[in-house]
């Protein structure tokens, strides 16, 4: 009997071969670029993937399953995933601490000017010359504002409170007894946070609801001497606002790792800035993070194939399904 077709990218299944010691006695895992998904559509079962569109659904009559490789689904079409019954898995959980890693990476950066500091010795280390670093400041007492207080937002928070001090606001549509009890946080509005902090960190999904939730207006309520850090999605931001009050020197600084589109534009204005630290998308790229978002998709096809239904990682829109494909 032939076994259900899988398909994985060959630079996945070679990094991680637990995930052939997970799907290779029950699936024909076939790896490929990326570039190459559409021609192997037909006949796959399961998929590790994303940006799954109603185009990429019709090609693919007999899939079950996409495990998305991360956490955040925006660039999948749950509704129409759901209307063709196949499952949408992520992977919540298992890069939290990555990512919660790399904004206080961009938040020390940003406020420690390393990115200058770095430039100003390779380039001689001259007494008094253009560009030497000036004043950072200490994070101890300063308020630290975290907008989506989830898993990821509660590392970050909790980073900040018990390593360096700080005190938490947050904002998010739910309260966190947990946050509050354990880290002494304060949730508030939105204007509150961006008003009273000396520091945001943004940890939200990409929804219609957050696309664009700060702009202008909510950037110019932010102290001048604060620094906000995004993490999450890039179009939660509006970029050109943010450019635009960062040139203006209405806030400190910004450390960015997301960004509305990918890679950015070579000729984006953002990029002309000193107050703003860059990473490419890169704050789920540690080893621990990528083989467990590698293992937790292997997991999910293997429970769809062995007909575990729904797949323990399913997203929330699908959650309790129990599709009959
Ligand atoms: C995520 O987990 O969503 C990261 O951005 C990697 O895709």
């Amino acid at each position: 009997m032939t076994k259900p077709k899988v398909l994985i990218s060959r630079e996945l299944y070679d990094r991680y071969d637990k995930i052939g010691q997970i799907l290779g006695s029950i699936a024909d895992v076939v790896f490929t670029d990326r570039q190459k998904y559409e021609e192997q559509l037909a006949d796959a079962v399961g998929m590790i993937g994303g940006r799954i569109t109603e185009d990429v659904l019709q090609m693919a009559p007999n899939l079950k399953i996409v495990a998305r490789y991360g956490v955040g689904y925006d660039d999948c079409d749950v509704e129409a995933m759901t209307r063709h019954q196949v499952y949408l898995s992520h992977t919540p959980g298992v890069l939290s601490d990555a990512v919660a890693d790399m904004a206080i990476a961009l938040l020390l950066a940003v406020d420690r000017q390393l990115v200058n500091c770095d430039a100003y010795v390779r380039s001689g280390w001259a007494d008094r010359a253009p560009g030497r670093p000036s004043f950072g400041v200490d994070l101890r007492g300063k308020t630290i504002g975290i907008i989506g207080l989830g898993r990821i937002g509660f590392e970050m928070a909790k980073r900040c409170v018990k390593g360096f001090d700080m005190k938490l606001i947050y904002y998010d549509l739910y309260p966190s007894k947990r946050a509050e009890e354990e880290l002494r946080a304060e949730r508030k509005s939105l204007e509150e946070v961006m008003k009273e902090s000396d520091f945001i960190s943004i940890h939200l999904a990409l929804t219609a609801q957050t696309r664009g939730l700060i702009g202008e207006k909510q950037l110019k309520m932010m102290k001048k001497t604060a620094y906000i850090i995004n993490t999450s999605r890039g179009p939660v931001i509006n970029q050109a606002d943010l450019t635009k009050v960062l040139s203006e020197g209405a806030i400190a600084g910004a450390g960015i790792d997301v960004f509305e589109k990918e890679p950015i534009s070579l000729d984006a204005p953002l990029l002309k800035l000193k107050n703003v630290v860059l990473a490419p998308h890169q704050a789920s790229v540690t080893n621990e993070a990528r083989e467990g978002m590698a293992v937790c998709d292997a997991e999910n096809i293997a429970a769809v194939l062995k007909g575990e239904l729904p797949p323990p990682n399913a997203v929330p829109e699908q959650r309790g399904m129990i599709f009959k494909k």
